[in-house]
């Protein structure tokens, strides 16, 4: 007879315990709170006046469209949606750029804006692989700050990550001359994440004059531009204004190859449905058609085929002039409603007595922004007026409301008048 151990030895003991990832675990806590009111700018979602999920009107119409017209449920072709595959590129290429370049382009699906990215570095690695299987592979320069997955996409493939100074805490905007300089010292063929719009979480972008001296280093010093476009149309509101700096690169006056990185998640609400693209732009047809060639291979081993259901609702909304129509009006009611918070927020800081200067807020875009608040001011914040934030005082705008941004204000501000008494 063979005896049970209550106790066998595991083959995954050696597994180290994890902290939950922060922003998660947050929402977590937010969503287990009974207190009322209660407030979550952790996660980076948009909420209704009632702080309940939004599905954008533009959306719903589309999935009514998709319900009548018979949804199945079959695989789509490795490489995604066909549809999708064409109006994503276009739509942050803009018409006239996408057709100059139409067989110059090489897209895949992708997992949202996080496969995407994760696509991106799959390919340059594999493609390092076959040219240099010995040297190194190229750095990936990241700005600081940065949305917190940037770092462990590209060091979990292997890469290198360097920072690229981004942000200046002193004079609250994009440290440009800092930024250049490190671009500039960069070895050639290394890689530059770049926030298409809305940096994450600084809310700083760069101007289109900044963009143009970033262009020009990027093109001197024969770097690789891959873009993070999560928030298309979100920021501004308008989809070519936020697109603008995609287009300076891979357009007429600078021509590079380019790489984008695109998330529905934030402009179509489509978070749990992974819709996203990953799309280069080349300087040959042929070299278009063998990286997604690769591409196909590369999606085949790690996902088979990616998920229909987002992409067809964003495939119907991009192709149709009417549900287009209703969804700019969307990114309208969103980003005009984020920054009427921004401006509701500082006048309620400054009526409430926050000591402090809060207009960065309002000069910052796009949904995230820093408080500048000391931890235990965000943790008394959480624990005793049950509003959520990341440690570092970063809040997600678009949790605010003409419903609590008063609460929300006058909170901080008594906080932080209390510390000072
Ligand atoms: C800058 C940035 N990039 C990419 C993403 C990816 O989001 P998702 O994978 O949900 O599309 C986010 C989400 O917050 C982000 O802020």
């Amino acid at each position: 007879m063979t005896s049970t151990n209550p106790n066998p030895s595991s083959r995954f003991e050696s597994a180290p315990y994890i902290p939950p990832d922060r922003i998660f675990e947050l929402t977590a806590q937010y969503l287990s709170d009974p207190a009322s009111p209660k407030v979550n700018l952790g996660q980076g979602t948009y909420c209704d006046s009632n702080g309940q999920p939004w599905i954008l009107p533009a959306v719903a119409a589309a999935r009514d469209r998709l319900a009548a017209t018979g949804l199945n449920h079959e695989y789509l072709p490795i490489l995604g949606h066909p549809v999708f595959r064409t109006l994503a590129p276009r739509l942050a290429l803009g018409s006239a750029l996408h057709a100059t370049l139409s067989s110059q382009i090489a897209t895949c699906q992708a997992l949202s804006g996080t496969g995407s990215l994760h696509l991106a570095g799959v390919l340059l690695r594999y493609l390092q692989s076959q040219t240099s299987p010995t040297s190194p592979l190229p750095k990936v320069y990241i700005p600081t700050p940065t949305w917190s997955n940037h770092h462990q996409i590209f060091t979990s493939l292997g890469f290198e990550v360097a920072t690229l100074p981004y942000y200046s805490a002193t004079t609250r905007s994009l440290a440009l001359e800092p930024y250049l300089a490190t671009l500039a010292a960069a070895e050639p063929n290394s890689v530059v994440i770049l926030h298409a719009c809305a940096h994450n979480p600084s809310g700083c972008d760069p101007s289109l004059a900044e963009w143009r001296q970033i262009a020009q280093t990027v093109k001197d010093r024969h770097l690789f531009p891959l873009f993070d476009a999560a928030y298309l149309g979100f920021n501004s509101g308008d989809l070519d204004q936020d697109a603008a700096a995609i287009r300076l690169f891979a357009g007429e006056e600078f021509g590079l190859e380019i790489g984008v990185c695109m998330s529905f998640a934030k402009n179509m609400g489509l978070y749990g449905e992974r819709t996203g693209c990953f799309f280069l732009t080349t300087h040959q047809e042929t070299t278009a058609r063998n990286t997604e060639s690769v591409l196909e291979v590369l999606q085949r081993r790690e996902v088979s085929n990616p998920p229909a259901y987002g992409a067809k609702i964003a495939a119907l909304i991009l192709g149709d002039e009417g549900l287009t129509e209703i969804w700019k009006e969307d990114l309208r009611t969103m980003s005009g409603r984020i920054r009427e918070m921004r401006e509701r927020l500082v006048e309620g800081l400054v009526q409430f007595g926050a000591p402090g200067d809060w207009e960065h807020l309002v000069r910052q875009t796009g949904m995230f922004g820093f408080l500048g608040l000391d931890e235990e001011v965000v943790k008394e914040l959480r624990e005793e007026d049950h509003i959520y934030m990341a440690d570092n005082s970063r809040v997600s705008i678009a949790g605010l409301n003409p419903g609590n941004v008063e609460y929300v204000a006058k909170a901080i501000a008594e906080r932080l008048r209390k510390r000072n008494a």
